[in-house]
This record gives structure tokens, sequence and C-alpha cells, in this order.
């Protein structure tokens, strides 16, 4: 099992360096100023609920495994993605330390705790019923919702997020998520040139059926919901604008898998582009 025709690492690899790229300061951001004052109360109940979803990584990159099976080469990328994520975590408690705010011993106790195996994996069979597809191409039909949603949220909280360095580091934050959309994108795509046509036709439906009622990973750890750190804290800051462009973006990029020619086309360009170089991964 392998997705589409990538018959080495040039792909991941290329995204692994282009990450390791992204923080070369990881390690200077405890020496920036920020200032507490100038910080909304709501934009730090966002950045502690995000820095322990951040932190949750563990119980996502499993869950990720268990729909990727044996794809060797997805389970790569859910490694690395983890270690992206992660590095989320430590930038936005070295924000929350610099504002002197405090995670408790108790909230990362029920985030590590936390179950999320059968509320995560049942919420996505539920989805997946009546459908041909496997767990493998509805994460990844996730996974670029899930991620683009990310970055509106890290993009609209910059806005509202007062300290000139806060907003900026969350900005670095929305182009990683930005980042890993694409990945996920690149990875749909190459995915849909070798299922069925049935399978390919299910995208569209599939990506409806998971927008219309979209849950954050977060929701399935009850942790959130008991400290009142749900969905709804994280799409708090969301103006209109940023509704549409989530819309607008999402709706534009899916219905191309609704074309029964999708495949010829991307067949004829995968031949026009033998010797082409391979498309960038960065897409900010
Ligand atoms: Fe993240
Ligand atoms: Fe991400």
């Amino acid at each position: 099992m392998r997705v589409a025709s990538w018959h080495d690492t040039k792909m991941l690899d290329e995204f692994f360096i282009r990450g390791r790229n992204m923080w070369p300061d990881l390690g200077e951001i405890s020496k920036m100023k920020f200032d507490r004052a100038l910080v909304p109360d709501d934009v730090i109940r966002f950045m502690r609920s995000t820095a322990l979803n951040e932190h949750g990584i563990v119980h996502y990159v499993k869950g990720y495994f268990r729909a990727y099976g044996d794809d060797y080469k997805l389970g790569i990328w859910a490694s690395m993605w983890g270690g992206e994520e992660y590095l989320h975590s430590i930038v936005l408690r070295t924000i929350l330390d610099g504002l002197g705010v405090e995670i408790s011993a108790g909230e990362y106790d029920g985030l590590e705790q936390g179950r999320y195996e059968e509320t995560s994996d049942g919420y996505l069979a539920r989805k997946r019923e009546g459908y041909r597809m496997d767990s493998r191409l509805q994460q990844l039909v996730y996974g670029v919702v899930q991620e683009y949603s990310a970055k509106i949220a890290y993009s609209s909280v910059a806005d509202a997020a007062g300290d000139p360095n806060v907003a900026s580091l969350l900005r670095r934050m929305a182009k990683d998520e930005t980042r890993h959309c694409r990945f996920f994108q690149l990875c749909l795509e190459a995915l849909a040139e070798n299922v069925s046509q049935e399978e390919r036709l299910e995208i569209w439906p599939q990506f409806s059926a998971l927008f219309k009622d979209h849950q954050m990973p977060q929701e399935h750890i009850a942790m959130f919901g008991e400290y009142d750190m749900g969905t709804d804290l994280y799409v708090k800051f969301w103006t209109s604008e940023y509704r549409s462009e989530l819309i607008l973006y999402l709706t534009n990029y899916f219905r191309q898998f609704r074309d029964p020619a999708w495949l010829a086309k991307r067949m004829s360009g995968a031949r026009a582009n033998a010797s082409a170089p391979e498309p960038a991964l960065a897409h900010q």
C-alpha cells in the first residue's frame, strides 16, 4: 500500500527541511518580551487551550497511525507532523510563561490521561458509514479541513492579540498550519489517483459531511469540555471575513473531486510534467 507514485521520500524530505527552516530561532523565543497588559483575556484563554491541544499530539498521532494502517510513507508524515505540532506547544507555552500565565498540573494530567480513541474513531466511522472509502482517505480529507481551520484560528487570534510579539508568533504558526494543509492536499490528490472512480467521487460528499458538523480534534478529549476549552473558544475569533475565507477556500479546493474527468486531467498533466520539477510544498 502506498500513496500514489511516490517511489521515494523526496516530497517528505522537502517538507521536513522546510519545517525545520521555519523556526531557526526557536530557542531564542524565550528572550522575547511579552506584555500581559496588551493581551485580552480571551486571547490568553485561547493560547492556554491551544498550548494543551498541541501538547496532546500523542493522541492525534496514534489516531493517524490507526487511520493509515500499513501505509509507511503516511506513517513518516504522521511522525514529522507530530513534531511540528509539538513545536507549537513549545511556542505557546513560552509565550504564556513570558506573560506570567500558568497551565496547571491537573490540566496536563487531564489532557494526557484523556480518552480519545473511541470518541474520535467512532465519530469518523459514523461519518464513513455507507462510503466505500477507507479510513486513510477519509483522514486526508479531514486533515485538509482541520489544518486550514487551524490556519484561520491562529490568523484570527493574531489580529486580536494586542502584543506585537505574540501576534507575529501566532502568524508564523498559521503559516505552518497552511503548509500542513498543503501537504494533506498533496497526499489526498496522490491517493485519489490510485482509488476507484466511485471512491474518488466520495471525496466531495465526505468533505461536506465532515465540514457540516466540523469538530476539531480536541472535541474528542473530555478535559477540554470540562475546562470549557472546546471548539466554541477555538472559533470565537473568527470574523465573518475569516469564516467566508474558510468556506470559499475549502469549497473551491474540494469541488475538483466532483468532476469525473478529474483523473484524466491529472494523468495527462502528470505526463506533460514528467520532466518538470516537483510541486512546491510550501503554500504560503
Ligand atoms: Fe499546530
Ligand atoms: Fe497543523
